[in-house]
């Protein structure tokens, strides 16, 4: 199994390239097949979820060209099936961006249902009450979720819960609906307003994403396009908290720094200075960390992805800090492993009381996901002493290079895949 060893100590410095979204790149493919023309997607991630996910569409009869690491051409003239079922599609979240978009086009569809990480509950309740306001029959049977219309009629759906997965794939199958839908309270994730300004690029009539009330024409078809993905917010964030833990210079390239002001206030919280241009930030850490508290919300509040990194950084920051997860009720699985390397949190059931200590010290920890695995690895690169990081593939599902990105900045990184290769990392870093 692979795994990264880490030797911390060393600052990060210098500049470091942001990817396209993972989490817009998903819906985007997805929404690419609801088009029988050509689609050609730039700034494409190269990691493990969207792979899986444009391999599902490969199966289905969706002709894929990659034209290079990060662009492709999709065209779904060919589909040949609209049951998705393949063991990988099963593992992450976004299988099921295929139910709205293949309802959509098809008026039909039969998709695994969706697995992702296990960080609570993870209901698809508000996606289903959107399909069956269009008009469509929803069944989940022998572990497949199973949606059919005769016509599909724009609704007005007010959404209970704010759900990122919910708006998008409502938006998709109202896109191709007869008449208009209204989403209430839907989601404005940077990821929601790229996918509507895609499905637009392809002749779509959405209006309003990024606010609470998403307007959406219906349109008989859509027509191909050329796409360029948002760079990734959670990559970037992550980066420049680890600047912050590790006491560094980083910049972080190609991002749009309006997706990231609850990041950089944060980041000015605790004691770091931050410099921001048209399309990069640079944060420099170099005083001693200082609490603070957070909470998670939905955009524009502070990301839940982002919620296990500040938790390491607050973890080395002097005084008491209260880190609220309100997205998701499990995800502090990965304290126990920061409590290994000596951090002092205490987690009652949604709250993480945080009592800063001086230093933290390697250990052989394990990812229990994949935003917490960014963080344990973080922490890794503050740590004092050797870290090993198992689990990695949570990481590689959303993060592309990390350790070579990690590695330009000057972290002692490396993956390794057994005990002789760990054995070799040690006696080279010392
Ligand atoms: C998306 O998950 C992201 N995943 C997650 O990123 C992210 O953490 C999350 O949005 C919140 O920002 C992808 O984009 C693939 P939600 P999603 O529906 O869509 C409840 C990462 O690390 N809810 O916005 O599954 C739900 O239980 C991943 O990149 C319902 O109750 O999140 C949760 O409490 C992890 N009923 C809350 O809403 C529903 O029908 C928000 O979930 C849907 C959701």
């Amino acid at each position: 199994m692979e795994q990264y060893a880490i030797r911390g100590g060393s600052p990060l410095v210098g500049e470091v390239e942001i990817g396209g979204a993972k989490n817009a790149a998903l819906p985007i493919l997805a929404a690419s097949l609801m088009t029988d023309e050509t689609v050609h997607i730039e700034n494409m991630p190269d990691v493990r979820d969207t792979n899986v996910l444009l391999e599902a569409m490969r199966g289905i009869g969706v002709l894929e060209k990659r034209i290079d690491r990060h662009s492709v051409t999709l065209n779904a003239s060919q589909v040949h099936s609209l049951v998705v079922e393949d063991d990988n599609i099963k593992m992450i979240r976004a299988s099921y961006y295929l139910l709205g978009a293949l309802l959509g086009k098809y008026r039909q569809a039969q998709v695994a249902l969706p697995g992702g990480c296990d960080i609570g509950s993870r209901a698809i309740d508000q996606h289903i009450k959107g399909f069956r306001a269009l008009g469509a029959e929803v069944r989940i049977e022998h572990g497949l979720i199973k949606t059919r219309a005769e016509r599909l009629v724009g609704s007005h759906i007010y959404m209970d819960c704010v759900s990122v997965g919910a708006t998008i794939n409502v938006m998709m199958a109202a896109t191709l609906a007869e008449g208009q839908t209204i989403i209430e309270n839907s989601a404005k994730e940077p990821h929601v307003v790229d996918l509507a300004n895609f499905l637009n690029s392809m002749g779509a009539n959405i209006k309003g994403a990024g606010t609470d009330v998403i307007r959406i024409k219906g349109v008989s078809k859509l027509h191909g396009s050329e796409y360029t993905i948002i760079p990734d917010q959670i990559e970037a964030g992550t980066f420049m908290f680890a600047a912050a833990v590790t006491k560094g210079d980083v910049t972080v390239k190609n991002v749009i720094p309006k997706h990231l002001e609850s990041i950089s206030a944060k980041l000015l919280e605790i004691g770091c200075e931050i410099e921001e241009t048209d399309d990069a930030m640079r944060v420099v850490c170099s005083k001693p960390l200082r609490h603070t508290h957070v909470k998670t919300l939905p955009y524009p509040g502070f990301p839940t992805d982002m919620q296990p990194q500040i938790t390491v950084a607050l973890g080395l920051s002097s005084g008491t800090s209260i880190v609220t997860e309100t997205i998701f009720e499990n995800r502090f699985k990965y304290v126990e492993e920061l409590i290994r390397m000596g951090a002092d949190i205490k987690v009652e059931g949604t709250t993480a009381i945080i009592d800063g200590v001086e230093k933290y010290t390697g250990a052989t920890l394990y990812a229990p996901d994949l935003r917490a695995g960014s963080a344990l690895v973080i922490a890794g690169l503050a740590a004092e002493g050797i870290t090993v990081v198992d689990n990695i593939h949570y990481i590689e599902r959303g993060y592309e290079d990390f350790h070579l990105k990690l590695r330009a900045l000057g972290a002692q990184i490396e993956k390794v895949s057994s005990e002789r290769e760990l054995q070799k990392f040690k006696l080279k870093v010392g």
